[in-house]
C-alpha cells in the first residue's frame, strides 16, 4: 500500500522517481508526487489520481534539480486523495520533504503539540507531522545531520511507517526508516536507490539490501549505511534479485492481469522446480523447518487474507486428507483477536503473497508470542513476513504487477499441495496409491493449465455477453467451494458487481430465494472419478437453480456428460485428482472476470479502491 521510490547519484533523479513510480503505481493509485533537490532549493511537485496526472503537470511545469530525489504514489488513508494530501510534504520552511507508507496512530497528538508550537498544517495527513517534526529537530538540534534528526523523531512515533526524506541542506543525501512497511535499497554503481518494492528500480541494478525491522539508511551516490534507531551499525543481508525489468513489463499484452494469467504454467513450474523429484520424493529443505519439527506438529492453522485465504481453504482439505492433521483456516484480521489456542505443537501457516499485508504480520507475531511454529508461503524475497516467520516456502510466480492475484494465487495452492505432500512423507505417512497419482499430476500442472488456456475464447464471450447483468452467483462443493468463492471475489473486486458464494449444498438453506429468472450462476462442479457421491449431489444442485429460472455455466472435468443437460454453458477442464482441481477451475474464473471487467470499461489492472500490498490493518 503506497508506493516509495528515492533516488541518489548522477542521473537526473526526477526520470528515476517517476520512472520508478510508474513500476509501483500498483501499490496505490490515488494521487502521486516528487520532490527533488537542485539550487538549494526542494522542488515539489503532487497531484491528486493517477501518475499521468502528476506528469501531466510536471509537463505544464518542469521541476528540475541535480540532487536527490523522492516520489510517492498514494493509496489513501487519512485525508482523502487530494493535491494537498498528496505526498511528498514538506515543513513550513520548506527545508525538508518526507514521503510515507503506514499509519502513524499518534499522529493527532502530534499535530496539536506542532500547531501550538506554530507548524502550519497544509494537509490532513499523518504524514505532515514527520515533515515538521524534522525541520523542528533540525533546528533544535542546530547541526544538518537528517539521519540522526530522523532517528529521533522516529522514536516519538507509534505505528507502522516507511519514511523517506531529504533536506536542501545536504542535497546528495536520502535517509528512511522503516517499521512495519516494506523498504528494500537497490545498490547501483555511484548511484543507490530505495523503494517499496525492486520492480521500481530493476531496469538499473539487481542489487538488493533487505532492511530490517527500526532501522535507518543513509544513502548516497557512493554508500548505503544503515543504523538502529539509536545510530549503532546493523549488519545487512544483501542479495540478487533473480528477475529482470522485462519480467515487469506488459511485453506486449494491454494490461498485467492478461499477461499474468498466461504466465500461470511456467510460474507452477517454477514453483516445483527442484521441489518435486521424478521418483515423487519431496525435497523441500529450504523451509527452515526440520523435519523433527515437522513430526511433532499436533494441528495446523493457516492464516491469510482475501485471494490468499482460499488458497488456505483449499489446502485444508489436502492437508487433512493426506496427513491426517486437524487444521483450521481463518482470515488474518480476526485471528488475534478472538484468543486463540496455540502452542508449540501448532503450526501456522501464514500465506501472503506480498510478505507484507499488515493483517497478516500481526496474526504471525501473535502465533510466535504463543510458541506457535511459523511457516510462510510467500512470493517476495526478503518481505517482512517470512523475515518474521520461523521457516519460508518461496513460491516462484514473479513479479504480479496487477492488483487482482493471478499467478500468485495458482502457485500458493502449489506451495500448499508441496506442504500437504512433505508433511505426509516427513511423518512417514504411507504413501498409497492416491498420493503417488497426486505427486505425479502435479508435475503436470503446467501443461494442464496451458491446455485451459487454449480453451478460454468461449469463457471471454460469456463474460462479453453478461456486461449487463448486476448479480452473478457462485456455487461449489469440498474444494470447489473456494474456488467459487475466488471467482466471485475476482468479479467483485474486476467488475465492481455483486457476485457470492456458496457452498451448493448450503443453498437450499437461504440462498435459493435469490435465484430468478436468467441469473447466472456459474457452478464448479468436482471430478465424476472417485467421489461420485459428490458429483451427484452438485448435479442435482444444478437442476435445482435451473428448475428456478438461473441460467447454468457449468465448470467440469471434460467427459463429463452427465453435467451437460443442465448446463446452459458448459466449460470443460482436464480431468485432475478432485484435490488438485482447484489450480484448473480458477483459471476460467480468471478469464471471465478480466473479461468482464474490460467488457464494462474497467481498468483490471488498477481496480478502484484497492492496492496491491495492504500495509495497513
Ligand atoms: C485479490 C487480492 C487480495 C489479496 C489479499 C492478501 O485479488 O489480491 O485479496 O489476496 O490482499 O494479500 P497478500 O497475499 O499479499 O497477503
Amino acid at each position: 500500500m503506497c508506493g516509495i521510490v528515492g533516488y541518489v547519484g548522477p542521473q537526473p533523479a526526477l526520470e528515476v522517481v517517476v520512472d520508478g513510480l510508474a513500476r509501483l503505481e500498483y501499490r496505490g493509485y490515488d494521487s502521486a508526487g516528487v520532490a527533488v533537490l537542485g539550487g538549494e532549493r526542494l522542488h515539489t511537485e503532487k497531484r491528486a489520481g493517477k501518475l499521468a496526472n502528476l506528469r501531466q503537470a510536471l509537463q505544464e511545469r518542469p521541476i528540475t534539480g541535480e540532487g536527490a530525489g523522492i516520489g510517492h504514489t498514494r493509496w489513501a488513508t487519512h485525508g482523502g486523495p487530494t493535491d494537498a494530501n498528496a505526498h511528498p510534504h514538506v515543513d513550513n520552511d520548506n527545508r525538508v520533504a518526507v514521503v510515507h507508507n503506514g499509519i502513524i496512530e499518534n499522529f493527532a497528538a502530534l499535530r496539536a503539540e506542532l500547531e501550538d508550537d506554530g507548524c502550519k498544517f497544509l494537509s490532513e495527513t499523518d504524514t505532515e507531522v514527520a515533515a515538521h517534526l524534522l525541520n523542528r529537530e533540525l533546528a533544535r538540534r542546530g547541526d544538518k545531520d537528517l539521519a540522526s534528526a530522523l532517528r529521533s523523531v522516529c522514536k516519538r512515533l507509534e505505528g507502522a511507517f516507511t519514511l523517506v526524506a531529504v533536506s536542501v541542506d545536504d542535497p546528495d543525501l536520502v535517509v528512511a526508516a522503516r517499521r512495519n512497511s516494506p523498504l528494500v535499497v537497490g545498490r547501483g554503481q555511484g548511484e543507490n536507490f530505495l523503494a517499496s518494492d525492486v520492480a521500481a528500480f530493476i531496469a538499473h541494478t539487481r542489487e538488493a539490501i533487505e532492511l530490517g525491522q527500526d532501522q535507518v539508511v543513509e544513502l548516497r551516490p557512493d554508500s548505503v549505511a544503515v543504523t538502529d534507531y539509536d545510530g549503532n551499525p546493523v549488519e545487512v543481508n544483501e542479495y540478487h534479485v533473480d528477475w529482470d525489468a522485462s519480467a515487469a513489463e506488459k511485453g506486449g499484452y494491454d494490461y498485467f492481469m492478461l499477461k499474468e494469467i498466461v504466465e500461470q504454467p511456467r510460474a507452477i513450474a517454477d514453483t516445483l522446480l527442484g521441489r518435486l523429484s521424478a521418483d515423487g520424493e519431496l525435497t523441500l529443505d529450504e523451509m527452515r523447518l526440520s523435519p523433527s519439527e515437522l513430526r511433532s506438529v499436533e494441528k495446523i492453522v493457516i492464516i491469510a487474507c482475501g485471494t490468499s485465504y482460499h488458497a488456505g481453504l483449499i489446502a485444508k482439505y489436502a492437508i487433512e486428507h493426506w496427513c491426517r492433521i486437524p487444521c483450521e483456516v481463518e482470515v488474518a484480521s480476526e485471528f488475534r483477536y478472538r484468543d486463540p489456542i496455540l502452542d508449540q505443537q501448532t503450526l501456522v501457516i501464514a500465506i501472503s503473497q506480498s510478505g507484507e499485508s499488515m493483517d497478516t504480520l500481526m496474526a504471525v507475531r501473535h502465533a510466535r508470542e504463543q510458541r506457535a511454529k511459523v511457516l510462510a508461503i510467500c512470493n517476495v524475497n526478503g518481505s517482512t513476513i517470512p523475515r518474521e516467520a520461523d521457516g519460508v516456502l518461496y513460491t516462484y510466480a514473479g513479479p504480479e504487477v496487477g492488483v487482482a492475484a493471478t499467478k500468485t494465487f495458482l502457485t500458493q495452492l502449489a506451495a500448499c499441495y508441496l506442504v500437504g505432500l512433505y508433511l505426509a512423507q516427513v511423518r512417514g505417512l504411507k504413501f498409497g496409491d492416491e498420493i503417488e497419482a497426486v505427486i505425479a499430476q502435479l508435475a503436470t500442472m503446467p501443461e494442464q493449465i496451458e491446455r485451459v488456456l487454449d480453451t478460454v475464447e468461449p469463457v471471454r464471450e460469456l463474460a462479453r455477453s453478461l456486461a449487463d447483468v448486476d448479480t452473478v452467483l457462485f456455487l461449489g462443493r469440498h474444494v470447489g467451494y473456494p474456488v467459487a468463492m475466488e471467482g466471485a471475489l475476482k468479479l467483485k473486486e474486476l467488475a465492481y458487481m455483486h457476485a457470492e458464494a456458496f457452498a451448493a449444498g448450503e443453498l437450499k438453506h437461504g440462498p435459493i430465494a435469490l435465484i430468478e429468472e436468467g441469473l447466472p450462476v456459474v457452478v464448479v462442479v468436482p471430478s465424476p472419478q472417485g467421489r461420485s457421491v459428490l458429483h451427484d449431489k452438485i448435479v442435482s444442485n444444478i437442476q435445482e437453480v435451473r428448475a428456478r429460472g438461473a441460467r447454468t455455466v457449468v465448470i467440469a472435468e471434460e467427459g463429463d456428460e452427465a453435467v451437460r443437460p443442465y448446463s446452459d454453458v458448459l466449460i470443460e477442464i482436464p480431468a485432475v485428482p478432485t484435490l488438485l482441481q482447484p489450480i484448473v477451475a480458477t483459471v476460467p474464473m480468471q478469464v471471465f472476470a478480466c473479461e468482464l471487467a474490460l467488457a464494462k470499461g474497467n481498468d483490471v489492472d488498477q481496480p478502484r479502491n484497492l492496492a496491491k500490498s495492504v500495509t495497513v490493518e
